[in-house]
């Protein structure tokens, strides 16, 4: 479903991304792994197009989406939860949902499935974005991503932040949602949590990604899980 091959990005003249490499199949729940400032995030937002990459290649679905801005990845179907949330302060939770609604297909996903996922947010769905909890934020900016009728959903920092129930929350709303049919890519720290969910890792490694496994893998690795992740 996606194929990212040898993703090199810079910011200016310091390069983050030095040949970034993997794939994801669909229906797959996969995941980026790896310390700080490793280039997570730099990955996504090359691969959504935020950020310009200097070389490689992004494919989805067999198209070649090298070179396509954000809006034309988000239409293509891939759906991004970005890191720090990013919800409109000023609208209400109603508002900032119905705000990545399409008039170009049927929804698939609607407000009411959305509350239906989350009925803590439907009990908030008339507060400003900037008086929701961190979770209720996060539960309205997966949502919003939902909005968008995506086939891929990609999360940075899925939980950051959030109590453990919350955490439970997102994760169980993750698992509803890969079990209509949808794939995830997802950044968290918390790897007991990823072990259940995921399929497979990639750990990302200083702009490479250095090792890809299954949960049974990484389990089993502890060398790699303490040179890498430092668990
Ligand atoms: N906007 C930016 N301008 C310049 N350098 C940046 C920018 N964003 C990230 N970097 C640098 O790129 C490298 C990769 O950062 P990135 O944010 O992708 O890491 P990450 O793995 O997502 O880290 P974290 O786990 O802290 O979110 C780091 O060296 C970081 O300092
Ligand atoms: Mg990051």
């Amino acid at each position: 479903m996606l194929s990212v091959s040898d993703l090199v990005t810079h910011y200016g003249h310091s390069q983050a991304l030095y040949g970034v490499s993997f794939s994801l199949t669909a229906g797959e729940v996969v995941t980026l792994l790896g310390r700080n400032g490793m280039g997570k995030t730099t990955t996504i937002n090359s691969i959504m197009g935020i950020v310009p990459k200097t070389v490689g290649c992004v494919e989805f679905e067999g198209t070649d989406i090298s070179s396509y801005p954000s809006y034309k990845v988000a239409k293509l179907g891939i759906g991004l939860v970005p890191e720090g949330r990013q919800i409109f302060p000023n609208l209400s939770a109603h508002e900032n949902l119905i705000a990545t609604a399409r008039e170009d297909i049927s929804q698939i996903w609607g407000a009411e499935r959305i509350y239906d996922l989350f009925p803590e947010l439907a009990a908030r769905k008339n507060s400003m974005g900037n008086l929701l909890s961190g979770g209720e934020q996060q539960m309205l900016a997966i949502g919003r991503a939902l909005m968008t009728n995506p086939k891929l959903m990609i999360l940075d920092e899925a939980t950051e932040g959030l109590a453990p129930l919350i955490r439970k929350t997102i994760w169980e709303s993750l698992d509803r949602i890969r079990s209509d049919g949808l794939a995830i890519l997802i950044i968290d720290k918390n790897l007991k949590d990823l072990m259940k969910l995921a399929d497979r890792h990639h750990i990302v490694h200083k702009g490479q990604v250095v090792w890809t496994g299954t949960s049974q893998e990484l389990e089993r690795a502890a060398d790699i899980r303490a040179k890498y992740l430092g668990l």
